[in-house]
């Protein structure tokens, strides 16, 4: 199979035709059994309104929100939460990284991964956190990425078909590399 060349791109405002796309990665997902707030079944309405919740964050500069795409539509997505308090202003969220199972397995995460630290970059934040459920697809992306392993919550969150599971928070510096290495830092 051929490996598909990815190039995310930073979305400033959705309409209807995004808002289903990314709708149905959502709806995808919580099929798939990840663990991304919501519980099985997700009616298209719920994971609709989710959407134009983040369309909202979006329009007030709240979010910054990254799409790929394939044949298809919306593939993949990863969202930064920039609206932190005033004594963070250098640091963002990650969150929602969503690959649909037909894209998976491509370099898709990966590709979202990165596109997401330059966005970060761009609007000045520096410090990147997440949480991804122990041990799962999300946490395998991240450490073989390079992002840093804070620790475990067991008990954290419900699976969308039940049964609680661990989260493992991550950091990571996306701070300009070159004045990192400067100063010693890696
Ligand atoms: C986690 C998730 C985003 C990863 O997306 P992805 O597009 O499959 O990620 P990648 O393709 O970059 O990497 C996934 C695997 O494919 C492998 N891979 C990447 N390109 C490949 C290629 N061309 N051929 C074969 N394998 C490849 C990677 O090495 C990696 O392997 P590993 O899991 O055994 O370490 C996706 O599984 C997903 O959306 N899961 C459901 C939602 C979720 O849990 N999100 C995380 C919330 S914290």
């Amino acid at each position: 199979m051929i490996t598909p060349t990815w190039c995310p791109r930073r979305l400033h405002a959705l309409g209807d035709a995004e808002i289903g796309e990314l709708a149905d990665v959502l709806i995808d997902c919580v099929e798939g059994g990840a663990s991304v707030s919501f519980m099985q079944p997700l009616s298209r309405d719920r994971a609709l309104a989710f959407w134009r919740g983040v369309a909202r964050a979006v329009a007030a500069g709240e979010r910054a929100l990254l799409v790929a795409e394939d044949a298809h539509g919306v593939c993949g997505t990863v969202q930064l939460v920039l609206d932190q308090p005033e004594n963070q202003p250098h640091r963002a969220d990650l969150t929602k990284t969503l690959v649909h199972r037909r894209a998976r397995r491509q370099g898709l995460g990966a590709a979202l991964m990165r596109a997401a630290e330059t966005a970060a970059r761009e609007c000045g934040k520096t410090l990147l956190v997440l949480d991804a459920v122990t041990g799962g697809d999300g946490a395998r992306l991240y450490e073989r990425l390079g992002w840093v392993r804070v620790g475990d919550i067991p008990g954290y969150a419900l699976m969308p078909r039940g049964g609680l599971c661990s989260t493992t928070v991550y950091y990571r510096d996306v701070g300009d590399q070159r004045c990192a290495v400067r100063s010693g830092r890696r």
